[in-house]
This record gives structure tokens, C-alpha cells and sequence, in this order.
């Protein structure tokens, strides 16, 4: 098989070529990425040198170049994206030509290169949010998104199900909950927490921090994303959910705790505009026919994903002093 994985120098998706190539490793991957402030290189150090694998520099949106990249590939995995929110409600503009002009170019192409399979990643932040006691998210809650971020995501996903429809092209999607785990760029809640305490500083918690996210190990999604691409129903859109519901108050004690430090640490600001109350999945499609459910459990995950950022400083300390941009600007502009 041949796969092109869009946005594979970011958090999952890099986590995503990783996990493939070990578990398929005579597949060829390519990895088209447009190295944003989220993509890094040094995300794949271990597999760049890998003849099967090869990474092109450059932008979904470039329908010339996405167009000649696709001949002979026969799956489509779309991770590329803006994917924080904080930033979408400073600018959209990112958000709604990646994610939605930059998915209409690869769908275009997709269907032009007669590709097997078009899996596109999205999120629960699609659906809007839950009350504390509303039942959680599953493959029939309405979408309802409420930030820029899941608004382009939501946009996204009626597109690639409106080619299902109007073309018969092989798509699915799969709608996932928040991950954590090695890689994440530190501006998401658990990485730039760890770091911060790592670095001296206090914890910002938005609000009362009583807001509840699902809480899922990136190679839990990634082995659910595997999962889909090989034996998901075409048309078909899949939840995936890790079945850790926190508040934002209870994430960071735990972190704490486990870094031993005090509460003290914790720094209550402004809250996030529209800051949705509670996300939650309800994996059951999944788990019924797919057999995939979430084997990581949080605790362990969590300490295990605390020890990698306090084991590779080199990586975030790049990040957080804007080094890691110059990494590869030389060798690709
Ligand atoms: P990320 O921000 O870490 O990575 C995104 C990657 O896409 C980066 O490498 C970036 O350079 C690349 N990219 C951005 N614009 C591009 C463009 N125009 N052309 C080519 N590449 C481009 O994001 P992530 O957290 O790894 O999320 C990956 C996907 O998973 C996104 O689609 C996101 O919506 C979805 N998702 C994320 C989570 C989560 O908790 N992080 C949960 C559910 C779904
Ligand atoms: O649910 C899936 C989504 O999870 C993905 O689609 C997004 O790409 C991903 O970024 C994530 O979105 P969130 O907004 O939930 O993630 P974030 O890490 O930004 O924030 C998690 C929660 O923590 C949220 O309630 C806001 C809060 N928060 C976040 C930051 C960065 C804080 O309290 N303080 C912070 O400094």
C-alpha cells in the first residue's frame, strides 16, 4: 500500500507515520506537511532515513502539487490542520483555508487518482457542547460547533461526506477526543503544563477550570485510525474516545501531584470565549465493529507522557524559545 498522510510533522500525525510504519512496515508512507509552527521534523527523526518513507514540504492547498503527489497512492489519511483553538478565535483565516479549502484540493485530487480510501480526521469539537449530565457524543449527535476551530472541522467533515454521497467516493471519518501523549506542541493543556512547571512556571488554568475533557492516548486514536482505514464500512464516520472524563482543576492536579508539586503552582485566568463546558465520547460503534476500544489507562499514560517531556527537554526548549522554525529552513525554505 501507499499512503500520502497530510500534516504527518505535527502531533498525530507524526505519531500516526510512526505507528503504521511499524505495524506495516513494507507499506510506503508519504508525509505532506507544509511545517507550520506546528510541524517539526525532529518528530520523525527515527523514521526519516527509512526508504519507504518520504517527506515533501509543502501545502494542501496547492492543488498543482497535491494533484501530481497522488498519482499511485491508495490511501488518503488527512491529519493536516489548524488545530488550536486559542488561535482561531485570534485569527480564522488559517483555519478556513486549511481546513476546509485545503480538504476540497485533496478531496478533489482523491477522487481524480480513483484513491482506495480518503480517511479524514476530525473531532468531537464538531458536536458542540455537553451539560455535565447530557449523555455523551456518538455517530448521531447533531454537529453543533461553537469555536472557529470546529466550525472549519465541521465544514470539513460535511464536505468529505458530501463526496460519499454525490461521488461515491471511499471516505470515512473519525470524530476523536482530546489527545495526550509524546510530541504534542506545548500551547495544548497537558504538555505546556508539564513544561511550565519543568521551567519554574505556574500552571494557567482558564476559568475554574471545571470545564471536562476525554482524554485519549494518541496511539489509542492512532490504532483506532489503523483500524478504520482497514476494515471501516465506506461512508462510515466513527467516534473514538478514551473514556477519561477530567475537569481542567482535576488534569492539573494530577500533574502536579505527580511532579510533586503544590497547588500553589496554579494560576486561575480569563477564560476562553465560548469555552465549551464538557466533551465526552461514546466509543460503542467502534468497539462493536471494529473490536477497538482504548487500552491506555490515564493514570499510567499521563506519568508516562510527563516522563517523555521531562526526558527530551531539547525538543520543547526548541519549541518554546522559536529555535525548532530555523531547524529545517535552510534545507527546504
Ligand atoms: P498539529 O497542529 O500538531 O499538527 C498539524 C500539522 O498539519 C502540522 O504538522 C502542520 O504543519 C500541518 N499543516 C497545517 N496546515 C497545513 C497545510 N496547509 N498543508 C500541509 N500541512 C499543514 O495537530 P494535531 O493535534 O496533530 O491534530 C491533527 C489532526 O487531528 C487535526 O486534523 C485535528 O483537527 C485532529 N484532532 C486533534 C485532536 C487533538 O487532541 N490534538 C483530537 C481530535 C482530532
Ligand atoms: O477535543 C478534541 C480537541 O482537543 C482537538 O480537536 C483540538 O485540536 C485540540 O487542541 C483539543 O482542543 P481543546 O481546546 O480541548 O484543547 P486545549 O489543550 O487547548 O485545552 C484543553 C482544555 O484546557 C480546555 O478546556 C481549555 C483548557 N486550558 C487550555 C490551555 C491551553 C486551560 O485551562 N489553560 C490553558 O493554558
Amino acid at each position: 500500500m501507499k499512503l500520502l498522510v497530510t500534516g504527518g510533522a505535527g502531533f498525530i500525525g507524526s505519531n500516526f507515520i510512526r505507528h503504521w510504519l511499524r505495524e506495516n512496515p513494507k507499506d510506503n508512507v508519504i508525509n505532506l506537511d507544509l511545517l507550520t509552527y506546528a510541524g517539526n521534523l525532529e518528530n520523525l527523526s527515527d523514521v526519516e532515513n527509512r526508504k519507504n518513507y518520504l517527506f515533501i514540504k509543502g501545502d494542501i492547498c496547492d492543488t498543482n502539487l497535491v494533484h501530481q503527489i497522488c498519482k499511485g497512492v491508495d490511501i488518503i489519511v488527512n491529519f493536516a490542520a489548524e488545530s488550536h483553538v486559542d488561535r482561531s478565535i485570534r485569527s480564522s483565516e488559517d483555519f478556513i483555508r486549511t481546513n476546509v479549502e485545503g480538504t476540497r484540493v485533496l478531496l478533489d485530487a482523491a477522487r481524480k487518482c480513483n484513491i482506495k480510501r480518503f480517511h479524514h480526521v476530525s473531532t468531537d469539537e464538531v458536536f458542540g457542547e455537553l451539560g455535565s449530565k447530557d449523555p455523551k457524543f456518538n455517530e448521531t449527535s447533531p454537529y453543533y460547533p461553537r469555536s472557529p476551530y470546529s466550525a472549519s472541522k465541521a465544514a470539513s467533515d460535511h464536505l468529505v461526506r458530501s463526496y460519499f454521497y454525490t461521488y461515491k467516493m471511499p471516505i470515512t471519518i473519525s470524530n476523536c477526543s482530546n489527545n495526550y501523549g509524546p510530541y504534542q506542541f506545548p500551547e495544548k493543556l497537558i504538555p505546556l503544563f508539564v513544561t511550565n512547571l519543568l521551567e519554574g512556571k505556574k500552571v494557567p488554568v482558564y476559568g475554574k477550570g471545571q470545564n471536562i475533557r476525554d482524554w485519549i492516548h494518541v496511539d489509542d486514536h492512532n490504532r483506532g485510525v489503523e483500524k478504520i482505514i482497514k476494515n471501516g464500512l465506506i461512508g462510515e464516520t466513527y467516534c473514538l474516545g478514551g473514556g477519561n472524563e477530567f475537569t481542567n482543576l482535576e488534569v492539573a492536579k494530577k500533574i502536579l501531584e505527580y511532579m510533586t508539586f503544590t497547588e500553589d503552582e496554579i494560576e486561575f485566568i480569563k477564560d476562553r470565549p465560548g469555552h465549551d463546558h464538557r466533551y465526552a465520547i461514546d466509543y460503542s460503534k467502534a468497539k462493536k465493529t471494529l473490536d477497538w476500544g482504548p487500552k491506555i489507562d490515564f493514570k499510567k499514560g499521563l506519568s508516562e507522557t510527563i516522563e517523555w517531556y521531562n526526558t527530551n527537554p531539547k525538543w520543547w526548549k526548541k519549541i518554546k524559545s522559536g529555535e525548532y522554525q530555523n531547524y529545517y529552513k535552510e534545507q527546504y525554505g
